[in-house]
């Protein structure tokens, strides 16, 4: 029995110095160490060795076995965090590339646009998106019978008191002369919707940020002058800007701001249809019977208001040319901003 003994020793022994990998470590365990194994049989064997002897031989036997043991658990740690396995992996395969979230690009939009407004010395002020005729459209001056009213530009809610879904800011504009006192210096951003059908240029729902300033002896000068350097700061010092004259009932008079086509750079193309500018703001100075109707003395106060769409704003910036696309939400469309 010692001279098996012996022979196991001796064959662990070369078994162990010829392990080279993790395979080779689990096949030592199966063959030594798992109950069918040489060693365990050997043990199994001990009933029949003569008593005298029986000491000696389980002393060697347990001797066999925590070699065996010791050394496949050194080998098996040495091979799990050695070079033999990292070499298993192929390490030039490119990382998992994380997706990180961003804020949408019209927010992006609305947010670089209120920073421009408020470092120039404009607050921000918010109304709500369910208005009522009177401040959506009664109290901007709007005639009764104005082509605006209609129910294919207004979504109305079924009520009695005339609410609806706000089809600009502009009515934000008559909650803040309502509630403050001039100087009044406000931005307004939010969503507004339009009963309109739904195509590469319009959309039912999109946002606005409407620009208010009362104080006395403001002048269309101060207006041009305000979004001259507002469009400068957002495009560009060398983007091109155009007054055009324009009309809205809240404002007299009136204008729109034009800036070069982005696509064509002036050309004109499909996107400006052919005119090589686009239409990026309403505005004006504010009609006096607007003031009045805030109760504010036309004959003391005047001022300028303005209008953009956010969404224009964004598709000048991105390149974007469908609006749908911001509107849609498609990952693969947002991850680029
Ligand atoms: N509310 C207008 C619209 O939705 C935009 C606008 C034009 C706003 C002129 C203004 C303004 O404040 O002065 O088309």
């Amino acid at each position: 029995m010692l001279d098996e003994i012996k022979k196991i020793r001796t064959e662990v022994e070369s078994r162990l110095a010829d392990i080279k990998n993790s395979d080779g470590v689990e096949n030592f365990r199966l063959d030594y160490l798992v109950k069918k194994g040489s060693i365990q049989s050997l043990f199994d064997r001990l009933k029949d060795v003569p008593k005298d002897e029986k000491p000696l031989v389980g002393k060697e036997l347990n001797l066999l076995r925590s070699f065996a043991e010791e050394n496949y658990k050194s080998l098996k740690e040495k091979f799990e965090n050695s070079k033999e396995t990292i070499s298993e992996l192929d390490l030039t395969l490119p990382g998992r590339k994380e997706f990180t979230g961003s804020h949408h690009p019209v927010l992006q939009t609305m947010r670089e646009m209120n920073e421009i407004f408020i470092k120039m010395g404009f607050s921000i002020a918010e109304g709500p998106d369910i208005e009522d005729e009177y401040h959506n459209f009664d109290a901007l001056n709007f005639p009764p019978d104005h082509p605006a009213r209609d129910m294919q530009d207004t979504f109305f809610i079924e009520s009695e008191n005339k609410l609806l879904l706000r089809t600009h800011t502009s009515p934000v504009q008559i909650r803040v002369m309502k509630e403050m006192k001039p100087p009044i210096r406000c931005i307004m951003p939010g969503r507004v919707y339009r009963n309109e059908a739904i195509n590469a240029r319009s959309l039912a729902e999109f946002h606005q940020i409407e620009g208010l300033y009362i104080d006395k002896h403001v002048t269309f000068a101060e207006l041009k002058g305000t979004l001259i350097q507002f469009a400068k700061k957002m495009y560009g010092e060398n983007s091109k800007f155009r007054f055009r004259p324009s009309f809205f009932p809240f404002t007299e008079p009136s204008a729109e701001l034009d800036i070069t086509c982005f696509l064509c750079g002036g050309e004109g193309c499909r996107v400006c249809k052919y005119s090589g500018w686009l239409e990026i703001a309403g505005c004006g100075m504010v009609h006096p019977n607007v003031l009045k109707e805030c109760g504010i003395d036309p004959e003391v106060y005047s001022g300028y208001a303005f209008g953009f769409g956010i969404e224009r704003v964004t598709m000048l910036r991105t390149g974007i040319d469908d609006i749908r696309l911001l509107y849609e939400n498609d990952v693969r469309v947002l991850e680029q901003f």
